[in-house]
This record gives C-alpha cells, structure tokens and sequence, in this order.
C-alpha cells in the first residue's frame, strides 16, 4: 500500500501506478468492505429498491449540502407531493421555494423545478441513464451525475463525496484530509478501485461513503471496526493529525442568514407581502435591500409594483 502514495501526487507514472493499484486493491478487499455494508449501512429510503432515478435524483441534490437527518422528512414530503418530474414541472417554481422550507440553500429548489422541465421536455418525462445527459442539468456537477448513474442506474463510476474522499486519501496516501477540489488524479484512482462488474461498482461507491459517514469519520474515526484497517496507510502511520481547518462558515449576521430570515417570511406567507414586514424581519436597511436584491436576482422572490414580493408564479 505504501507505494501507491505517489498516485495521488503528480507523476507522469500513471499506468504503472495503476498496475499495482490492481493488485493490490484486490477481490478479498472489496468483499470485506461490501459485506461490512450489508451488516452496517443505514437503511435510507433512496437506496431502497423501490427508489426510482427520480427519488434519487432528488435525493442527491438534497444531500448536496443538507445532513441525512435534516433531509429524510424533506425528501419524503417532496416525492408524496410530486413523484414525478411531470408532476413537479406542473407546478409553479415559487412551490418549490416553499416546499424546500428550511433544508437551506434554496436554489437547489428552483434547479430541481428546471430540472422536471428539462425532463419533461427533452427527456420524455424520465431521468436519464447517461452519465454526459445528467452532467447538462442545471445545477449537477460530477459527484452527482456519477451519483445518479451509478445508484438509480447500477453503472461503474468513481463516486467521490467528501466522505469517499477521505476514505481514500486516508487509505491510500495515509493523509488526513483529501484537498479542497478533486485533482484529476485522484479520479483516476477512484476509478481504479471500482470492482469490474458495474453493478457491484456501485454498491461499492455507496459502501465506502457508508463507511466514510459511520467508521471512518472526519473528526473521530473508529479505526478498530474498520474493514480496511489491515491496508490503512494512515493507520499505518499512526493516524497523523493535519492542521485544523481556519475559519468554520460563520452564519449568524451574514447575508446568507439575512436571505434566510425573508425568505421564511415570503415563504410562509399566503400571499405577496410588504416592504415592512420584511423590516420586521431584518431591521437593518443595508442588508436586508442587499438580500433582497440578491432573492430576486437569483429568481427565489419576484418583486410587484408598490414594494410588494412573492414566491416566484404564485
Ligand atoms: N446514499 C446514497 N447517496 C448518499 C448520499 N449522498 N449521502 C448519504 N447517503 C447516500
């Protein structure tokens, strides 16, 4: 395992490096980790069976950037609403923005309304199979184009959440923390790892983001339960700390929390409100015409005549 260190560090070895990749990360390995998720792994709703690429679909932009937890009860109430891109491309955005309520980042709402558009339009009402054809979706970048295709879809393709991310980094180049964007090579190694036969490929991805999320966490990883412990370079090394991360996102009287403060006003109202209920809102001028500026250009409120604002076509 040592040597594999150089894989995610720029070399001109690459398919060298992959040579020993394979023989290393072998069959036994990949058969620990999946039965270690049979045993262990949550039961969640979009990695059911009976999920379509719809729910999951929708399912993997909620947990973009909302905890399991938070998103559980919001992914339910949205697929009884609308089970279908259809369903959902019928009703107003503004709808969406509602539904959404408090998972936060809330133009993840009005990507998936474009999204059922799209769907319906182009794509006889279903969610494509094809990794490229997720990939032109608003708002869908790589992990969740790889995510759809690989969970809803049983293709072989390299799933790199944070989660994943650090599994790997840890495990192959015994680092603590995987980089802030995912280097090319780093790619190419995930894409090494995955097993041969697309369907167990993606039962691998989600069982090592399983593991990544319940053994081999960020902050208090429990090396002793690991499946992969025998092959850890980070354990190996004795779990080296890296320097803590400065400056957490500070949410408390930013302009993301202004944004949030209206909009549950906007949202929760029956109708258009006024220019002074939002002040009641957020008091502080600067700010809040700053926020609101901003909901409106980002398409998430519409402004009418005599400073009145709304959900967007509601
Ligand atoms: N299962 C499938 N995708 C997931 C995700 N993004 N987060 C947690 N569990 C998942």
């Amino acid at each position: 395992m040592q040597s594999l260190r150089r894989v995610i560090l720029p070399t001109r070895r690459q398919p060298a490096i992959h040579a020993t990749i394979g023989s290393v990360m072998t069959h036994r390995h990949h058969e620990r980790v999946l039965s270690w998720y049979s045993a262990h792994s949550r039961d969640l709703p979009w990695r059911r069976p009976d999920a379509s690429p719809w729910a999951v679909l929708v399912s993997e932009v909620m947990l973009q950037q909302t905890p399991v937890a938070r998103v559980l009860p919001a992914y339910q109430a949205w697929l009884e609403r609308w089970p279908t891109p259809a369903a959902l491309a019928g009703s107003p955005a503004g709808e969406a923005v509602r539904q959404w309520g408090r998972l936060g980042y809330p133009r993840r709402a009005l990507r998936l309304h474009a999204i059922a558009g799209i769907l319906v339009q182009r794509h006889g009402g279903q969610v494509p199979a094809c990794h490229a054809e997720l990939l032109d979706l608003p708002g869908i970048g790589s992990y969740t184009a790889a995510a759809v295709a690989s969970f809803a879809f049983g293709q072989r393709h390299a799933v790199l959440d944070t989660n994943v991310r650090r599994v790997l980094a840890r495990l192959i180049s015994g680092t603590q923390v995987a980089g802030p964007a995912v280097s090319v090579a780093e790619a190419r190694l995930a894409e090494s790892l995955l097993p041969a036969d697309p369907a167990v490929a993606a039962r691998w991805s989600v069982a090592v983001m399983e593991l990544g999320a319940l053994v081999c966490t960020a902050a208090r990883p429990r090396c002793t339960e690991c499946p992969l412990a025998a092959e850890c370079s980070w354990l190996r090394a004795g779990r080296p700390q890296a320097a803590p991360r400065r400056g957490g996102q500070r949410y408390t009287g930013t302009d993301r929390q202004c944004r949030g403060a209206l909009l549950a006003v906007i949202r929760e109202a029956h109708g258009p409100v006024s220019g002074p209920q939002l002040t009641a809102a957020w008091p502080e001028p600067a700010r809040r015409s700053r926020a609101l500026d901003g909901l409106v250009a980002d398409g998430l409120v519409e402004a009418h005549a005599d400073d009145m604002f709304s959900l967007p076509g509601v």
